[in-house]
């Protein structure tokens, strides 16, 4: 497998954390610290928080992204938020079945698969989180992905996140890492062929930090992370930015 045929992408998930107010502080520390890189650098940021981040993130390198979507274009959904107000936001990228969503918002499979498809319908990007044992990978990725076209795979990240990893410090070791990316990259090779395959940004998430990043990065289908805890300090994200870039 060729790396260089896909982009390295590191994303921030900030999950339930900063007000606008400190969303725009941590963004001004942000811009500097990741000037130049070499990798694809994203800010998922909660819904109150992205009109602010397309805004100071406009003309620099950091990309916005929403940490979730509802599948309906409009109607009578209380609370939530479709694709099409994420893009008239200028919102670029969406997470969809993180492993929080499922765990305590009763995300399935099958709603994932919906908000994948609405999201790419309406022109978003698409961060699929996948986790627990390669065989659940397996099949989690074959669902989220049921009537994806070959097409808007260009559109689609892929994220493994091992639930035992988020937010604990406990990391996979970068060989569990990437014999799990490597896994994904085989059904995306199963259900689109070898190119698409090739070309899938498949990232880690999981207590990956300033210090284990390189580690992980390095192996050959691990490219890019979802990051956690560590995307709320400019310096660590800043830091796992740059072991990207290499
Ligand atoms: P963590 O979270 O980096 O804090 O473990 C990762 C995630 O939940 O996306």
């Amino acid at each position: 497998m060729n790396k260089a045929k896909r982009k390295a992408i590191i994303a921030g998930n900030w999950k339930m954390n900063k007000t606008a107010t400190e969303a725009a502080a941590l963004i001004g520390e942000l811009v500097p610290s990741v000037k130049g890189a070499g990798c694809e650098v994203v800010i998922c940021t909660p819904f109150t928080s992205l009109c602010k981040a397309v805004e100071l993130c406009r003309g620099t390198n950091i990309h916005v992204g929403a940490e979730n979507v509802h599948f309906e274009k409009s109607g009578a959904f209380t609370g939530e938020i479709s694709a099409g107000m994420l893009v008239d936001l200028g919102v670029e990228y969406v997470i969809v079945g993180h492993s929080e969503r499922r765990q305590y918002f009763a995300e399935t499979d099958e709603t994932v698969n919906k908000r994948a498809k609405a999201a790419l319908a309406a022109g978003l990007k698409v961060i699929v989180c996948v986790g627990v044992t390669e065989e659940l990978v397996r099949m989690q990725t074959k669902i989220a992905l049921q009537g994806v076209s070959a097409e808007e795979m260009q559109r689609v990240v892929i994220a493994y996140e091992p639930v035992w990893a988020i937010g604990t410090g406990r990391t996979a070791t970068s060989e569990q890492a990437q014999e799990v990316c490597a896994a994904i990259r085989k059904v995306v090779g199963e259900l689109y062929g070898q190119a698409v395959a090739e070309a899938t940004t498949v990232q880690y998430g999981g207590s990956m930090n300033a210090a284990n990043a390189d580690e992980l990065l390095e192996k050959p289908d691990v490219d890019g992370g979802l990051i956690g805890g560590a995307s709320l300090k400019a310096d660590a994200f800043g830091a796992i930015v740059a072991a990207a870039s290499k």
